[in-house]
């Protein structure tokens, strides 16, 4: 008997043991980050759990010294922000070919853990922003064994030819050994997911010119593309199924003889070969180590032919290319500069495609996080430039964190993400970009319409976009710095409300947003024609357990016509509770 038990012990710890070996070296493939779907939605899951990514994404720079990052931590923590996206630059990572060094990606991981927070690795490998500033010396010095895109006169550019198996596999390389190495070291999971590459694509013509791309684009199109346009002909964007057709449905032939000649023509063939060339480097990653993987895009815009923005990278009108010819890419993602964020955002939020916010304007753009979660499910949001949001130039005094409103819309967003988290992909939640010259704006939610308006007190006035700096037309640079808003439209943007709805019960949602914002109910449902509202409370959420404040049954709410969010004469509190009747 005592020997039973004595057996049995030493199993269950042996068991234990290998089960905790498991979990801290190597993991399993359930606990390493991965995606899931839930209803429409894609899902983060870390830990075992959906997870909201509220970001930020550090300057390009900030990461090559640790020191630097030091008194940045606090602040980020401070800022609500629970994931840092980070560069991790292929230069630093193996200085001499085949020898590595991981002291940054290892700093950054002890760093994250010890404040608490996730990682998004961006890979800084053979381009950032269209160029090859990145790449080791050894690359940059050696043209004839790693070649670069020429231009039409046959010079070279500081940027890496797609059309080189000997460019790939050398990026490959690096990758895998980088992947590698997360996993060995990171037990605790900081690393969530991986930005491949920034914003590919070649910029300021439509196509890399060199003898290897002229002679691949004078060359047929793959089979692998051809098959996938006809097999997926009823769901490919409009422009690519017009052109295939206007071509008479080939199913083999050049790129001009399938797609005909033309700009976009040439951005297809180009997105072919980025996306194909980051399908080789991240699939070697994730045979390592499989985490979500993503690309950005300097997105294509109404005023912007390809080569204004980079030529090949993951843009809506070529997003099937990419997703025929990169596999082991899990997601597209916009750059979101653009004041159109509604439109963007729509064009990226597709059926086989969630949205991440990668990059955006935390100064001007801080309310549009209710937008991309509400109205879109979005896995994450991130603000680029953020190690210096609120932090003047020179010897100014930092805006504390707390008073700044990317900080205030993060506080709001933890306190609701369990309940987002439970409700995305379900029909249950709308969300509304509305400024002050918006008609109201009508959404169907459950039993009732919302119409909401933006209520007229406006924000304290932002400063003036920045002026265009020299050096080249504004359509041709990289969008602005988050800093003071510095792009077309970015008081607009900053003008107007974000509002998040969700729909708990038949007569019952939660309300947040930035205000300020009016909205009145009306029946969608059969019944009495009339919606009254029974109350509104203020309240928080704490642990996810609803928690009220004041009944704003007054002036709050217009004697019962109206909610109310942000501001109003009795600062009504950001996240509101409404239940509803019916009457005639
Ligand atoms: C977009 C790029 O992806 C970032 O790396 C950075 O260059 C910003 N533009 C600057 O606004």
């Amino acid at each position: 008997m005592r020997m039973r038990f004595c057996y049995g012990s030493i199993v269950i710890f042996l068991l234990a043991a290998l089960a905790a070996c498991s979990r801290t070296n190597t993991g399993t493939s359930t606990d390493i980050p991965h995606l899931r779907k839930q209803g429409t939605a894609t899902q983060l899951i870390v830990d075992g759990k959906a997870f909201l990514v509220l970001g930020g994404e550090l300057h390009n720079s900030s990461a090559s010294n640790l020191e630097y990052l030091k008194p940045v931590w606090p602040r980020l923590k401070a800022m609500r922000i629970n994931t840092v996206l980070t560069p991790i630059y292929w230069e630093f990572l193996e200085p001499k070919e085949g020898q590595f060094d991981f002291s940054l990606v290892d700093g950054q991981i002890r760093d994250a853990q010890s404040h608490d927070m996730r990682l998004v690795f961006l890979w800084l490998g053979s381009w950032k922003n269209s160029m090859s500033s990145y790449v080791p010396d050894w690359v940059k010095t050696n043209q004839d064994r790693f070649p670069r895109a020429q231009d039409r006169d046959g010079t070279g550019i500081e940027a890496l030819s797609t059309l080189s198996a000997a460019n790939r596999d050398a990026d490959a390389k690096a990758f895998v050994a980088l992947m590698r190495h997360i996993k060995e070291v990171d037990g605790q999971r900081r690393v969530i997911m991986i930005q491949v590459e920034n914003e590919v694509g070649r910029m300021g013509d439509t196509r890399d010119r060199s003898e290897a791309a002229n002679k691949a684009f004078a060359g047929p199109v793959p089979k692998e593309l051809l098959d996938y346009i006809g097999s997926h002909k009823d769901t490919i964007h409009p422009e690519l199924r017009k052109a295939w057709d206007a071509a008479g449905s080939l199913t083999s032939g050049t790129w001009e003889q399938v797609l005909g000649k033309g700009a976009r023509t040439e951005e297809s063939f180009m997105a072919w070969n980025y996306a194909t060339y980051l399908n080789h480097v991240a699939a070697a990653g994730k045979a390592e180590y499989p985490l979500p993987m993503f690309v950005n895009a300097f997105p294509s815009g109404p005023n912007r032919a390809p080569g204004m923005y980079p030529s090949g990278g993951p843009v809506p009108e070529v997003a099937d290319i990419w997703k025929a010819g990169a596999p082991a890419i899990d997601f597209l993602t916009p750059n979101s500069y653009d004041p159109n964020l509604t439109d963007l955002w729509t064009r990226y939020h597709t059926a086989n495609n969630p949205l991440f916010i990668p990059e955006t304007n935390g100064t001007t753009g801080a309310h549009t996080v209710f937008y991309a979660l509400g109205q879109h499910d979005a896995i994450g949001f991130a603000p680029f430039g953020i190690d210096s949001l609120g932090v003047p130039p020179g010897t100014g005094t930092p805006t504390a964190p707390a008073d700044l409103p990317l900080t205030q819309s993060y506080e709001i967003v933890t306190q609701l993400a369990p309940l987002i988290l439970e409700n995305q992909g379900k029909g249950k939640m709308a969300a509304v970009l509305v400024g002050p010259d918006d008609p109201p704006q009508k959404i169907p939610l459950g039993n009732y319409v919302l119409e909401v308006s933006y209520a007229r007190t406006r924000r304290p006035p932002i400063a003036a976009p920045a002026k265009p700096a020299a050096g080249g037309p504004p359509a041709l640079r990289s969008p602005a710095p988050a800093a003071a808003g510095g792009f077309p439209g970015a008081a607009q943007l900053a003008d107007r409300a974000g509002a998040l709805f969700i729909s708990v019960g038949p007569d019952e949602y939660i309300a947040t947003g930035s205000g300020p914002v009016s909205v009145a109910f009306s029946p969608n449902t059969p019944g009495a024609p009339i919606a009254g509202i029974l109350s509104v409370d203020e309240g928080t959420f704490v642990n996810g357990r609803w928690v009220p404040g004041r009944r704003l049954n007054g002036d709050e709410n217009g004697q019962g016509k109206f909610l109310r969010l942000g501001g109003g004469t009795s600062r009504n509190g950001p996240i509101q509770r409404v239940k509803l009747y019916r009457f005639r």
